[in-house]
């Protein structure tokens, strides 16, 4: 029985993490910087790796992030991610990034994107659980993560 066949399967869930902008973080457009974003994305992503493996974890990539509305200063964000893929020793997060008027209540899709983490142990990758693909919305997310993996082996030949 290979190792892939051995690991305990897991569920995966949302890890949330709620922030505002602020002046300091803007463009000269008064929209949040966009290196700002991936930084918040890279720290959400990366607890949802945690609380998924209990295993240290290192970003190993960023896979395509579409900036798809700006958010803007004064405004709410909330970021939310999920591990929706599992290999061996990489997990593949999906993450997404919401702008919310404090006042009206608006709230937007502003960010959305893929992140790539490898686990380690004594610095070196390490097994990861497998995903237990639960729900019809599990199952996409799974489909769309395998063209993000397709897409990083190729780039790894
Ligand atoms: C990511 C890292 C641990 C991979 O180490 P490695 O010795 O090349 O690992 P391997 O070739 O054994 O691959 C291990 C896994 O990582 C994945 N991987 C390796 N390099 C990758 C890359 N550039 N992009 C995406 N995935 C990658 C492999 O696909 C493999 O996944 P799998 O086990 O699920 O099949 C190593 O390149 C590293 O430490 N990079 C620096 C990470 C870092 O500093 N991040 C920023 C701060 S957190």
């Amino acid at each position: 029985m290979s190792e892939q066949e051995t690991r305990p399967e897991q569920s995966s869930k949302w890890q949330t993490t709620i922030d505002t902008v602020f002046p300091n973080q803007t463009n000269p457009l008064g929209t949040l910087f966009g290196g700002r974003v991936l930084e918040l994305m890279d720290v959400n992503a990366s607890i949802a790796c945690l609380r998924y493996c209990r295993l240290p974890v290192v970003t190993a990539s960023t896979e395509p992030i579409d900036f798809r509305n700006p958010i803007f200063v004064g405004e709410i964000i909330e970021l939310r991610s999920k591990v929706v893929w599992t290999g061996r020793t990489s997990m593949i997060v999906r993450s997404e990034v919401y702008g919310e008027n404090p006042l009206s209540g608006e709230r937007r899709l502003c960010t959305i994107g893929h992140l790539n983490f490898v686990a380690l142990k004594d610095g070196k990758p390490t097994p990861v659980p497998s995903i237990k693909i639960e729900t019809e919305e599990e199952q996409v997310f799974w489909d769309e993560a395998c063209k993000v993996r397709e897409n990083i082996k190729a780039r790894r030949k």
